[in-house]
């Protein structure tokens, strides 16, 4: 059978890594998918670079609208990232009925519904297993391996950049700033790492996993964003002294009201076996009915990682390309037909456990009237922890762990207690799960 024909566009730091991988790999590749997969043109801005790379086994471009048209490319693989030009190029490459496979959650994750329809019209494949947890291959679980169960809940640690920040600054107590260099030196970092740090990357990834558990939209607008920048060395501190870690999760969650989706600095019992996934590696936790408790742990990021994920796609197109569009897999694993319009809840409406620190008098009363507090706002306390003030000072800090109770809750509960002229300056508010 004649090879199928690739174009990549982008060949950067995955694209580099799925030219390596597919050559060093092709004998049993082809075994594996039916038939040889070559890519036969290449579009990246840096030309002498890109031809470097590929030592002059594929015709290079600059444009690469010149892929997306051409009559000789049966799939394309979007790595060049964002949802500028990358979003033309997708749409364009579908219209002229090419498969797309794609590692770019921020696309999917803001213009997904688009995309999907349009290649559902078209007839097409968008495949993208590299978009959420690099080399795990969570969206084929999810949307394959786990299809018999109602999944309840999903929990992971989706940001290879920010997870070897907490670990590098923990155990090598080395500042933020250094360690966001070395991730970025080492192709973890999204090009504008911000979306890293602030939780942005870890909500797209979220956000496509929610849509594909629930069938439901992809609705990134609609989730809760907080990255790790505000998070505190004695938050980290505490959290371990009272059996806990902090981890930058991703949370959705089925509940009668509605799906929660969220991304935030989360205390995590650290016994569990996700608490301890360290340095740049990821870890998905999914609940399904049937099945219980699933772990898919793996590299997230990553040149040749991520691009075991984009030749998986590769292959699984290659197999299918000749099969009956409506036989295929739905892109959403639910039949496009069939898609729920349960809503996403706002903050306000979650449901979860809390650590809360507050900076108090050390005199007599002051915990009797915080937790009145929590008592009337129908907060119950799990576990507390009463520091002795510092040599001189009059003030200390009280941590609580709450049982769960509804957002709202809780805000409403702080208002009341910053209010308290026993309390210095702010409440922190982190969020526990117990992921039992
Ligand atoms: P890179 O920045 O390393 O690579 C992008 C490449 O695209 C660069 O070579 C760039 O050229 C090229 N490019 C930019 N604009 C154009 C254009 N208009 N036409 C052709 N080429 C262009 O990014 P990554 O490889 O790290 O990421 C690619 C995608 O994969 C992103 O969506 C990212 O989110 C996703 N991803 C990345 C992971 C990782 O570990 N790095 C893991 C999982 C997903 P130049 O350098 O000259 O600008
Ligand atoms: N910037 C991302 C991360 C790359 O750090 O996890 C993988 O999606």
């Amino acid at each position: 059978m004649k090879p199928i024909r690739v174009g990549l566009l982008g060949i950067g730091t995955v694209g580099a890594g799925t030219f390596n991988v597919l050559k060093r790999n092709q004998e049993e590749i082809t075994r594996r998918a039916g038939r040889a997969i070559q890519i036969t043109m290449v579009a990246d801005l840096n030309t002498a670079r890109a031809q470097e790379i590929t030592g002059g086994a594929c015709q290079v471009v600059n444009d690469a609208n010149l892929v997306v048209t051409s009559p000789d490319v049966d799939i394309v693989i979007e790595l060049i990232g964002g949802y500028g030009i990358a979003k033309d190029l997708v749409l364009k490459a579908i219209a002229n009925g090419k498969h797309v496979v794609t590692a770019n959650k921020a696309l999917l994750a803001t213009h997904g519904n688009e995309i999907f329809k349009a290649a559902q019209d078209k007839g097409v494949m968008i495949a993208f297993e590299a978009a959420v947890a690099g080399g795990i291959p969570i969206i084929k679980a999810l949307r394959e391996g786990l299809t018999a169960n109602r999944i309840q809940w999903i929990a992971g640690i989706i940001n290879g950049t920010t997870n070897f920040i907490l670990s590098e600054m923990r155990d090598k107590g080395l500042d933020f700033a250094t360690v966001l260099k070395e991730a970025q030196r080492l192709g973890y970092a999204e090009a504008d790492p911000t979306f890293d740090i602030e939780g942005v990357d870890a909500a797209h990834k979220a956000t496509i996993m929610s849509a594909i558990a629930y069938g439901v939209p992809v609705q990134f607008d609609k989730a809760h964003v907080e990255g790790i920048s505000k998070l505190q060395a004695t938050d980290i501190r505490y959290a371990e002294e009272l059996g806990y870690r902090i981890k930058l999760l991703g949370i959705t969650k089925r509940t009668d009201a509605g799906i929660e989706l969220r991304v935030h600095p989360t205390l995590i019992p650290a016994k569990r076996l996700i608490a301890n996934v360290e340095g740049a590696m990821n870890a998905v936790l999914v609940q399904g009915d049937a099945v219980g408790a699933t772990l898919y742990y793996g590299k997230g990021a990553g040149s040749e990682p991520t691009a075991s994920a984009v030749i998986a796609d590769l292959v699984d197109i290659t197999r299918l390309a000749t099969a009956d569009p409506e036989h295929r897999v739905p892109h959403l694993a639910f039949q496009p037909n069939a898609m729920a319009d349960t809503p996403i809840l706002p903050m306000s409406e979650i449901t979860t456990s809390y650590y809360l620190r507050m900076h108090v008098a050390d005199q007599p009363g002051v915990l009797a009237d915080v937790t009145r507090i929590l008592a009337d706002s129908m907060i119950s306390i799990d576990a507390m922890l009463q520091k002795e003030p510092a040599e001189g000072e009059t003030h200390t800090d009280i941590i609580m762990l709450t049982h769960k109770t509804k957002e709202k809750n809780v805000e409403a509960a702080i208002k009341k207690i910053e209010a308290l002229s026993t309390v210095m300056g702010q409440v922190t508010k982190l969020r526990l799960e117990e992921l039992s």
